[in-house]
């Protein structure tokens, strides 16, 4: 498996286990984390840990269904940087409850995706006829 791939899926363990953590210190201690904590928890969540497992699995597997090189690993490598990036911004954000700091995180998650989307597209694009 490549490097960057195993690293998406570390990472997403780890998002799990901390956005587990803050929402059972929010059910616990609801004042300590301060800022909009059921956000920062489902976002930690669904980008970090459902999503980052999604991209880990997906970039190994996928060209390997379609019998395929992946388009671009360097592509998957700035999907890699953007995501991890951009979300502990959008988490700053909502501790700090500043709405632009959450969109400017936003935008570098979201160019992630379109990172991704890109390469997983022209990665399983047919050569030939469909089949
Ligand atoms: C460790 C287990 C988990 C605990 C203890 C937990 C607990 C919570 C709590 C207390 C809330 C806030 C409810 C409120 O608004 O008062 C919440 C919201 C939420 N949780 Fe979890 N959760 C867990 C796992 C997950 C997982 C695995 C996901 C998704 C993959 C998830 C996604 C969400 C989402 C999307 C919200 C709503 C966030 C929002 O309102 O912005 N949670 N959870
Ligand atoms: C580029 C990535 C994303 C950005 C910038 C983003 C941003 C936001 C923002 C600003 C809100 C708060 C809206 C409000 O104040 O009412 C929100 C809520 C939410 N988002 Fe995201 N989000 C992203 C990705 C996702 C993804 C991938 C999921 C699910 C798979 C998701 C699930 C949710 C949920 C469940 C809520 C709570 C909705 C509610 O309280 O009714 N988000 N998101």
């Amino acid at each position: 498996m490549h490097k960057r791939n195993r690293w998406f899926i570390s990472i997403g363990l780890f998002y799990g286990l901390l956005g587990g953590l803050v929402a059972l210190t929010y059910l616990a201690e609801p004042g300590l984390i301060p800022g909009n904590v059921p956000r920062i928890h489902g976002h930690i969540m669904l980008l970090g840990f459902i999503l980052m497992m999604i991209y880990g699995v997906a970039l190994h597997v996928l060209p390997r269904f379609s019998g395929k090189d992946l388009y671009s690993e360097q592509l998957a490598n700035w999907q890699l940087y953007l995501s991890n990036a951009g979300l502990p911004i959008m988490i700053a954000g909502w501790l700090a409850l500043l709405n632009w700091l959450v969109l400017v995180g936003g935008a570098v998650v979201y160019a992630g995706i379109a990172a991704f989307a890109v390469n997983i597209i022209m990665t399983v694009k047919p050569n030939g006829p469909w089949r």
